[in-house]
């Protein structure tokens, strides 16, 4: 059913970081939420078995019938799996903790690195007519980040601004430069974005000068700040820019997919 041969026109980026609790999940839907207001069409694929981009957009677990569980294992169509949310324009691909066994069971599959890439190449996606997948990996560098790696044109890096934040770079940077070498060589690398930054505070500008003197431009110019408005959205069941669309955590979002977009050189 699937054709790995086949193009796709959407932009996919994998949001990834082995670290928990350093805003992959927060970036992912806020950086999900700016594309779709800019009018682009994103959908937004829900890869940690916590679930909790899917919970933060407002899909009860009781609405997750098909999940990307069912999409890795089950090899089920991406029309049963996409579900809307809230937000026109942002489309998502739910999970629940199902996916935590995903990992052993993929292993038996010969093409088990391959299964989002070839999920996301099912020719019943067109319907969609996506301009961005966004990936919201889980804290690990599993099979499920392998899958996600597998499958992107790039991976996006959030960093949160404290101490060690760098440490767990070189692994991250190790495992790209695998999957390059074996799955796809074209991997890039979208950029590093410095989050819950705190201007008064020493750390953040010491990671960040620590950052951009490591990598360069690879680090995105905007920074998102540490907002009380960000860590509140999701209890709401809002991206942040839904809940207080003028915060600084709004503002700082739509930046950041401004940034992207820029990079990309295709505003619509
Ligand atoms: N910029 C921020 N300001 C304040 N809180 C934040 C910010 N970014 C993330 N958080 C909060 O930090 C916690 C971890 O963020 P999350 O995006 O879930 O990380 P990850 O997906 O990497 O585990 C969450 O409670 C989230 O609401
Ligand atoms: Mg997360």
């Amino acid at each position: 059913m699937s054709d790995p041969t086949r193009p796709t026109g959407a932009k996919i980026i994998a949001v990834a970081n082995q670290k928990g609790g350093v805003g992959k999940t927060t970036t992912t839907i806020n950086i999900g939420a700016a594309l779709a207001e800019q009018g682009f069409n994103v959908l937004l694929v829900d890869l940690d078995p916590q679930g909790n981009a899917s919970t933060g957009l407002g899909l009860d677990s009781a609405k997750r019938d098909k999940t990307t569980y069912d999409l890795l294992v089950e090899e089920a169509p991406i029309s049963e799996v996409i579900k809307p949310t809230n937000i026109e324009g942002l489309l998502l691909a739910p999970a629940t903790t199902d996916l935590s066994s995903a990992d052993i069971e993929m292993f038996s599959n010969e093409k088990r690195s391959f299964l989002l890439h070839d999920a996301l190449r099912q020719p019943d996606i067109d319907q969609y007519e996506l301009d961005y997948v966004l990936i919201d990996c889980p804290p690990s560098l599993s099979l499920l980040t392998v899958n996600a790696m597998v499958a992107a044109h790039s991976v996006l890096v959030p960093l949160q601004s404290e101490f060690f934040a760098l440490e767990g770079l070189s692994q991250l940077m190790l495992t790209i430069r695998e999957v390059r070498q074996s799955a796809n060589p074209n991997l890039r690398i979208e950029g590093v974005v410095l989050t819950m930054y705190d201007k008064r505070n020493n750390l953040s500008l010491q990671v960040e000068s620590d950052a951009r003197d490591n990598l360069g431009d690879l680090v995105f110019k905007t920074v998102i700040p540490r907002n009380v408005r960000i860590s509140e959205a999701p209890s709401y069941a809002m991206p942040v820019l839904g809940y207080d669309t003028n915060s600084k955590g709004s503002v700082a979002y739509r930046k950041l997919a401004e940034e992207l977009i820029r990079r990309h050189g295709q505003a619509l």
